[in-house]
């Protein structure tokens, strides 16, 4: 998608559809319609009389011809009640009108920007080109090849506030980084076996300037991973820890940050096998890690200066001849033994040798992302990320990161007592501890291998996948926590 800022009064525009937003309060004379020349605002007072344009949240009204406009259309979008409003909210009111034109074969529409604030622009280009992705990749005839081919930023011929240039950057920057999440995210797995997930992070580390780094199944043997590779025999497909570095010059030493990004390409549960109903969804069992290359395509960017580590334990979850076992124990990296009661808590152990190499490595701050449990979302439902950690302090950095971010996090506990749940009686302790809790012991667990090194773990199981269709973003894999950790680096850069 084309983005450009043009100046022009809005009356001589010329763009196949001119966009403007309204309130509830007063649909024919709010948001940007004020913007609009007077004679097409007086045309607009019958169809606010009529009931037919009522601001109502993501309504859409589309007009042909607009007298005295050079435009071809001019569409209408509701914006709701005034006082629910923010800037945040532009991201899906212009989303909502990419999504009304292209699916009526529009290529081209026109924004009004709104306010003299910069950050504005950040969030219109990001809700644009969040909305202009599909998740049909392999249909025959696609959508997503329908997309919108330019979004025009109109000033209407005022000023353009100071920042707008990078914000559009900055903007264009996070939505392409959701776009690639959400495309990975979407493969399915025999498409994206850990081999080409690793083949496409090396890609994207190439062409943006990173430093990238893939292991395989010897090198992580060497190295000890007694909990990976538990998990990976059971695969014909070999494993890959992807390895990818920002480590722009001048940066502070510290902190020097892990992000670590679950990669499970497919989840059978192995030996525990899953029931068969909505397997298929397990295909998004790498969210984790594909959230993670996507925020590093998107620092790679934006430059911030802080050092960056992700890392990225790829495999497949399989019940093969050589898988383990419940009732196995096996030797982590960090050298404490777990006992196997569960196969299907396999993430939980690749995250654990994932922590332990990225300390062994020097990152002074650890944060991973995982599909980690079903029980994150009975807790939360599909709208909001859980967040567990010790360390208030960054615990709070991401909560209000995620806040900045506009993506819907909470903080659940993580607290002493439910250490009881996952002892083992063979080994320092169990994969899993039983139903209640399942999300924090979760949590837990993978903290363990933290030790004293700051650590935050958002568990994505319930956020990573959207059931429906909105206005303003198709069904299907939605890209969340990439904003949130991003702004989070940006926002330790300062
Ligand atoms: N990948 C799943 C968690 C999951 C479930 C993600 C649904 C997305 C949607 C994870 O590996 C898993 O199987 N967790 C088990 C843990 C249990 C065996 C302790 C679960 O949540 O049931
Ligand atoms: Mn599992
Ligand atoms: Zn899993």
């Amino acid at each position: 998608m084309e983005i450009e800022i043009r100046s022009e009064p809005l009356a001589q525009l010329s763009t196949s559809a001119l966009v403007a937003y309204c309130f509830e309060e007063a649909p024919a004379s709010s948001g940007t319609v004020e913007r609009l020349p007077a004679e097409i605002r007086t045309q607009l007072q019958p169809l606010q009389a009529a009931g037919e344009l009522t601001g109502k949240a993501f309504e859409c009204t589309l007009l042909r011809s607009p007298a005295g406009m050079a435009a071809s259309r001019l569409l209408l979008v509701g914006a709701g009640k005034r006082a629910k409003f923010s800037e945040m909210c532009l991201r899906n009111l212009v989303g909502t009108a990419v999504r009304h034109l292209r699916s009526r074969g529009v290529r081209e529409l026109a924004w009004i920007l709104s306010s003299s604030e910069p950050g504005a622009v950040a969030f219109v280009a990001e809700g644009a080109l969040v909305a202009d992705y599909d998740a049909d990749r392999y249909r025959t005839e696609r959508n997503g090849e329908k997309g919108i081919d330019k979004l025009v930023l109109a000033t209407g011929g005022e000023a353009l506030p100071t920042g707008a240039e990078s914000a559009l950057a900055r903007g264009r920057i996070l939505g392409e980084a959701q776009n690639f999440t959400r495309e990975l995210v979407n493969e399915p797995s025999n498409q994206l076996t850990p081999t080409r997930l690793a083949e496409r992070g090396t890609e994207m580390a190439a062409r943006f300037g990173l430093a990238c780094e893939v292991l395989g199944p010897q090198a992580i043997q060497d190295l000890k991973m007694g909990a990976f590779w538990a998990v990976a025999q059971g695969s014909k497909e070999p494993a890959r820890l992807i390895i990818v570095r920002y480590s722009p010059e001048g940066a502070p030493h510290q902190p020097r940050v892990g992000l670590i990004g679950k990669g499970i390409t497919f989840d059978s549960g192995g030996i525990s096998i899953k029931p068969s109903e909505n397997m298929h969804e397990m295909k998004t069992d790498m969210a984790g890690g594909a959230t993670m290359l996507g925020v590093m395509q998107a620092i790679a960017q934006l430059k911030p200066r802080v050092r960056v580590t992700a890392l990225i334990p790829a495999t497949e979850n399989m019940p093969g001849g050589n898988a383990y076992k419940p009732g196995d124990v096996i030797t982590s990296m960090s050298g404490k033994t777990v006992e196997i009661l569960n196969t299907d808590a396999e993430g939980r152990l690749v995250l654990a040798d994932a922590l332990t190499y990225a300390k062994r490595l020097g990152c002074t701050v650890l944060i991973d992302v995982a599909t980690l449990t079903g029980a994150v979302m009975i807790a939360l439902g599909n709208f909001t990320t859980g967040v567990f950690g010790w360390n208030k302090e960054w615990v709070n950095r991401v909560l209000t990161a995620a806040s900045a971010a506009g993506e819907k996090m909470w903080q659940l506990p993580v607290d002493d007592d439910y250490r009881e749940l996952y002892k083992s009686t063979i080994a320092d302790m169990a994969n899993t501890g039983g139903r209640y809790g399942g999300a924090i012991t979760g949590a837990m667990f993978i903290g363990e291998f933290a030790g004293d090194t700051p650590w935050v773990h958002l568990d994505i199981a319930g956020t990573r996948w959207a059931n429906d269709e909105k206005p303003y973003r198709a069904k299907g894999p939605t890209g969340h926590g990439v904003h949130t950790l991003v702004q989070l680096l940006t926002d330790l850069s300062i």
